[in-house]
């Protein structure tokens, strides 16, 4: 797991923006040939986005200045990169992300803009950076700034990894020039409701006539397939659409930069990974948005109420109906009337096996056996259910009833009634008959 910091100066501009720096450690990925075939190496990175306009109010106290190291060296790898004409959304959520222990992963490689070749001045690189447990997700891309130091002092220093040159302090210099983000890079909704999947980018350098492709694609379990695929060019825009209900706005996705994915009345089958693909200009960048479904089970019992008629013992029968996804927690309960107080947990329930629905939600059933020694009337069962789509579980109970004072108060009774019934009409007919 990669150890993340996240330093961050603040500093007031004269127009009394609250701007910031956040220094993310990343992991630099390069692919690396070899007698074994192709793997991945990576070294430890740091990328310093600088002067990030903050929304929100921050006290500098909270807040670690990033000092860059005393003395530049060749083997470190800091991007320093300015977004000043590339807005990063919701970028104080960086900042926040390191009070509340969030997990940020960022990896950091290469990047060939179309029509540019491998080696070509300025370079490129791509970042992505992801908050676990929500927030924001953004891929960077980032162009080297030509080093006017280096054009007249040849003693410059080279990065040793990238032969690219180096600031004074030791930095490589760019700017971000593309990004392509999502404010809520998780989603979780029930069936037949309607969602949105957010997805957009900002670019520096907007040309003139700008022709925005927009991909959406869905992945689950080793299948995919192309949702969206959304073209403006020249001839007008060009849109496919695989799955009912699912559209982009094509204005949106060229005047805002909003390439969201409206889906409409979602289905079990449409969990998954949905990657959105930018391409704009020279630049081809991805971000994904998880959407889980989560339905809540629906819970009640088969009996509306137990009564004891006689000693033998009884079934109650709990049901969870139609959750997804499968996993569910059923606990039983009971309080004697003698205990207001305590409540204490019934063991010995067993469980049906899962049902699945042709609209892919779960039914699933719990019994419990109880008798009437140990369940005198008054008794409370629980039944408790636990599901990831619940904030809290949900409870059904049931009572005990006192049994109805009938004719018969066993069913002993009520045999030995039938019995004597039978004999006097048979006597009373033998009378009759004589
Ligand atoms: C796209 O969004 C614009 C601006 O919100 C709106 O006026 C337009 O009706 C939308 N187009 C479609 C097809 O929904
Ligand atoms: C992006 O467009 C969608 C409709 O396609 C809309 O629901 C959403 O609010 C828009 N997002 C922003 C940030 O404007």
């Amino acid at each position: 797991m990669l150890e993340i910091f996240i330093f961050a100066f603040l500093h007031a501009l004269a127009h009394g923006v609250q701007v910031a720096d956040v220094v993310l450690s990343c992991s630099f990925v390069e692919e690396g040939g070899g007698m074994t075939g192709a793997h991945f190496i990576r070294s430890p990175a740091t990328v310093v986005l600088r002067d990030l306009p903050m929304n929100t109010d921050l006290s500098p106290e909270t807040i670690t200045p990033y000092i860059p190291p005393d003395t530049p060296n060749a083997d470190d790898l800091i991007f320093e990169a300015t977004a000043s004409s590339v807005e990063i959304p919701e970028a104080e959520s960086l900042l926040h992300a390191d009070c509340n222990e969030q997990e940020v992963t960022c990896e950091l490689s290469r990047y060939i803009p179309r029509g540019t070749k491998p080696d070509s001045v300025p370079a490129h690189f791509i970042a992505s950076v992801q908050l676990e447990g929500g927030g924001v997700g953004f891929t960077l891309v980032l162009q080297t700034i030509a080093n006017e130091n280096a054009e007249s002092n040849t003693a410059s220093l080279m990065q040793s990894k990238l032969q690219l040159p180096l600031s004074q302090w030791g930095t490589l210099i760019s700017d971000v020039v593309f990004v392509v983000f999502s404010r809520s890079p998780s989603v979780a909704a029930p069936i037949g409701e309607d969602t949105v999947l957010d997805c957009g980018y900002r670019q520096r350098d907007t040309p003139a006539e700008q022709y925005v492709g927009l991909e959406w694609r869905w992945q689950y379990r080793g299948q995919g397939r192309t949702i969206l695929d959304m073209r403006e060019t020249e001839a007008g825009t060009f849109v496919e659409v695989d799955r009912d209900g699912a559209s982009a706005n094509s204005t949106l996705l060229v005047t805002d930069g909003n390439a969201s994915l409206t889906m409409k009345k979602l289905k079990v089958s449409d969990e998954g990974t949905y990657i959105c693909t930018i391409n704009s200009g020279p630049f081809q960048t991805q971000q994904i948005v998880q959407l889980n479904i989560m339905q809540p089970p629906r819970v009640f019992f088969s009996e509306n109420k137990i009564t004891f008629q006689d000693d033998s013992p009884q079934r109650l029968t709990c049901h969870c109906e139609r959750y997804y996804p499968l996993d569910v927690q059923v606990e039983w309960f009971s309080q004697l009337p003698s205990e207001t107080k305590s409540i204490s947990r019934t063991e010995g329930a067993s469980l049906s096996s899962h049902r699945q629905h042709s609209d892919g939600t779960f039914s699933l059933s719990s019994f419990l056996i109880v008798r009437p020694s140990e369940h005198p009337p008054g008794t409370v069962f629980t039944c408790r259910v636990s599901h990831v789509a619940l904030q809290t579980p949900s409870e059904v109970i049931l009572t005990v009833h006192t049994p109805e004072p009938g004719p018969f108060t066993s069913l002993l009774e009520y045999y030995w009634m039938i019995l004597v019934t039978l004999i006097l009409s048979i006597l009373f007919l033998y009378q009759a008959s004589r």
